[in-house]
C-alpha cells in the first residue's frame, strides 16, 4: 500500500487570510554570478511583502547556499507573523533537468508530513512540468507494515502533501497531476509481491482500474484457458506455474468516433515473478528483484487508462501479456518445440527467456488481427541492455528513425529517458535452430549482444508494422533512493507512453 499521495491545486490573489492556511512556503533560487535570486514574479513580491523581511539580505547570511538545483535552505522566521515555515530551494539555472532535480530533493524533504505548502515558483512549461511530477515521485513510499496499512484512510492521509500555485499554472498542474497518479499506480502494482500479484490478481487491477474511471471510452477482455490456445508463447511460459494459470488482458481506448483514428498497439511483458524456470537464475540474488518483471505491463495499463483524462485523437489497445515463470512439473524444457501466435516454431534453449516467448505472442496477435498502425513493446527483457546503457536508459530498437526520434526527444523532456539501439542483421544467424523456425536464446554463434539479438528474436513477429521495442530491464527498477525513485519500481515508462500518445492526435 502506498504512501499517502501528493496533491496540487492553484490559487488566485495571496491575502493575509490564505497564507495563513498554509503550513510553510517555498520560494525558488536561481544561481547567478552575484549569488543566489529569488523569483520576480508576483506571488513571490507580495509574500516578500508580507512577511516583511529582506529577503535578499537575508540570503547573503547564507554563504554557503548557492541555490544549485535541490539544495534547500530553511530559514529562521518572524513566528509572530502569518509564515509558519519558510523554504528557499535552489533550481540552478532552471533547466528542465535542474527543475526536475529540485522537484526531486524538495519532495523528499516535505514527504509524508502533510504540509500544505505555497509554492510561488513560475517557470517553463517543460522545466514546471517536470518540477511538479518530481515533487510528486520522490514522496512515494510503498508497504505493507501492519501498522500502516490497517489505519484507516483518513489517518492515512493526513500524511499528505499539497501544492499551491500560481493561477497560470492550472495546465501545468493539471497534466503534472495525470503523469503522477499514473505512474504512482505502475509503481504500486510493480511494488505488490507475487505471492498477492499472479496474472488474475493483474485482470482485476485491469477491471477496477477501468471501472473506476467510469468512462465509456475504456474496456477490457481477459483471455485465459482454451482462449490463449493459439498463443503457445504465453501458454508454455505459464503453465509453469500450478497456481497461477496465464492471462492476456486487453485493455482498449476507443472512443465514439474513433474509427478512423490511428490504432496504436502496446504489448506490455508481464511475468509476475520470474524464478526463471528449469534454467533457474542463479545466483538466487538475481531472482529477487524479480517481482518487477511485469514493469512493462503495468505501464502500458496505467497509461492507457491515464487517456481517458487527456482524450487523444487516437485508439489504443494494450495487450498486457500476463504469466509466471515457475518450476513444476509441468514447466517446460530445454530443448522444447512451441508453436507462438501465427504458427512459427521455436527451440526452447534456456527457459530464463521467457520474455520473448510471450511478447512474441501478443506482437503476432497484434500484426495479423489487430493490424495497428504503431505497434510498441516494452518489457523488462534483457540484464544485457543493462550493460550498455546502465539504469538510466532505455533500450530502444525500430527501424524507423523519425519515431525513435521523437521517442528520445520526449523521453528526455518527460523524464523516461531512452537511446536508440542497431536492430544489427549481422546478428540474425544467432536465432537459427536445427529443429525450428528460431531457436530464442540467440547464444548460439556468441555474438554477445543479448539485448539486440532479443530484439531481433522480437521484430520477427511484428512482422512489417511501425514497430518500436523498449528494453526497460535496467531502468524499470532502481536498486538506490534517489531523485525521483526509490529502491524498488520506478514506473518507467509510463510517462514516455502517455505523453507520445497524447502527441499523436
Ligand atoms: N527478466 C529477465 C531480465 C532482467 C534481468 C530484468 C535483470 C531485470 C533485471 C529476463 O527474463 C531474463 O532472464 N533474461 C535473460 C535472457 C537470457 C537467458 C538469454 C538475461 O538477461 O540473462
Ligand atoms: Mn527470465
Ligand atoms: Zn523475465
Amino acid at each position: 500500500m502506498h504512501l499517502p499521495q501528493p496533491t496540487f491545486t492553484t490559487v488566485g490573489v495571496i491575502t493575509d487570510q490564505l497564507l495563513g492556511k498554509f503550513d510553510a512556503i517555498v520560494l525558488p533560487a536561481f544561481a547567478s554570478d552575484e549569488g543566489p535570486e529569488l523569483d520576480s514574479n508576483e506571488i513571490t513580491a507580495q509574500i516578500l511583502t508580507k512577511a516583511g523581511e529582506n529577503f535578499t539580505e537575508i540570503l547573503q547570511q547564507w554563504p554557503a547556499f548557492a541555490a544549485k538545483p535541490g539544495e534547500i535552505l530553511e530559514l529562521p522566521i518572524n513566528q509572530s507573523g502569518n509564515l509558519v515555515r519558510l523554504f528557499i530551494l535552489g533550481f540552478g539555472s532552471d533547466s528542465i533537468e535542474e527543475a526536475r532535480r529540485a522537484g526531486a530533493a524538495f519532495g523528499r524533504k516535505v514527504k509524508s508530513t502533510g504540509y500544505s505548502i505555497l509554492s510561488t515558483y513560475s517557470g517553463d512549461y517543460d522545466a514546471a512540468l517536470a518540477h511538479l511530477v518530481a515533487l510528486s515521485l520522490s514522496q512515494y513510499g510503498w508497504n505493507l507494515k501492519s501498522d500502516y496499512s490497517k489505519s484507516d484512510v483518513s489517518a492515512r492521509e493526513k500524511g499528505a502533501t499539497s501544492f499551491a500555485f500560481d493561477g497560470e499554472f492550472s495546465d501545468v498542474v493539471e497534466r503534472a497531476t495525470i503523469l503522477a497518479e499514473a505512474t504512482w499506480r505502475t509503481r504500486d502494482l510493480i511494488h505488490t509481491p507475487s505471492n498477492i500479484k499472479n496474472p488474475a490478481w493483474l485482470a482485476e487491477q485491469a477491471k477496477s482500474l477501468v471501472r473506476r474511471t467510469k468512462s465509456p471510452d475504456l474496456s477490457v477482455v481477459v483471455k485465459k484457458g482454451r482462449e490463449l490456445d493459439k498463443f503457445g508463447g504465453l501458454r508454455a511460459v505459464g503453465n509453469s506455474s500450478p497456481t497461477s494459470a496465464p492471462r492476456l488482458i486487453e485493455i482498449r481506448y476507443e472512443p465514439v468516433g474513433s474509427k478512423n483514428w490511428p490504432h496504436v498497439v502496446l504489448v506490455g511483458k508481464g511475468i509476475t515473478f520470474d524464478t526463471g524456470g528449469v534454467s533457474m537464475k542463479r545466483p538466487y540474488e538475481l531472482m529477487i528483484p524479480m517481482k518487477s518483471d511485469m514493469a512493462g505491463a503495468a505501464a502500458i495499463l496505467a497509461a492507457t487508462v491515464a487517456m481517458v483524462k487527456i482524450q487523444p485523437r487516437v485508439r489504443i489497445t494494450a495487450l498486457m501479456m500476463c504469466a509466471e515463470n515457475m518450476v513444476s512439473g509441468t514447466a517446460q524444457r530445454p530443448s522444447d518445440v512451441i508453436t507462438q501466435y501465427g504458427g512459427t516454431t521455436v527451440e526452447i534453449i534456456n527457459t530464463d527467456a521467457e520474455g520473448r516467448l510471450v511478447l512474441a505472442d501478443g506482437l503476432a496477435y497484434a500484426d495479423l488481427e489487430l493490424k495497428p498502425d504503431y505497434l510498441v513493446d516494452i518489457a523488462t527483457l534483457t540484464g544485457a541492455a543493462t550493460l550498455g546503457l546502465g539504469k538510466q536508459y532505455g533500450a530502444m530498437y525500430s527501424r524507423n528513425t523519425s519515431l525513435t526520434a521523437k521517442l528520445h526527444e520526449i523521453g528526455e523532456r518527460i523524464g523516461d529517458r531512452v537511446w536508440p539501439m542497431p536492430l544489427q542483421d549481422d546478428y540474425l544467424p544467432s536465432l537459427a535452430s536445427p529443429v525450428a523456425d528460431l531457436n530464442h536464446d540467440a547464444s548460439a554463434k556468441h555474438f554477445s549482444a543479448g539485448s539486440v539479438t532479443a530484439a531481433l528474436f522480437l521484430e520477427h513477429f511484428a512482422g512489417k508494422r511501425n514497430w518500436v521495442h523498449l528494453d526497460i530491464a535496467g531502468p524499470a527498477r532502481s536498486e538506490v533512493d534517489s531523485g525521483e525513485v526509490i529502491k524498488g519500481g520506478t514506473g518507467f515508462g509510463t510517462r514516455l507512453l502517455i505523453e507520445w500518445l497524447a502527441s499523436l492526435s
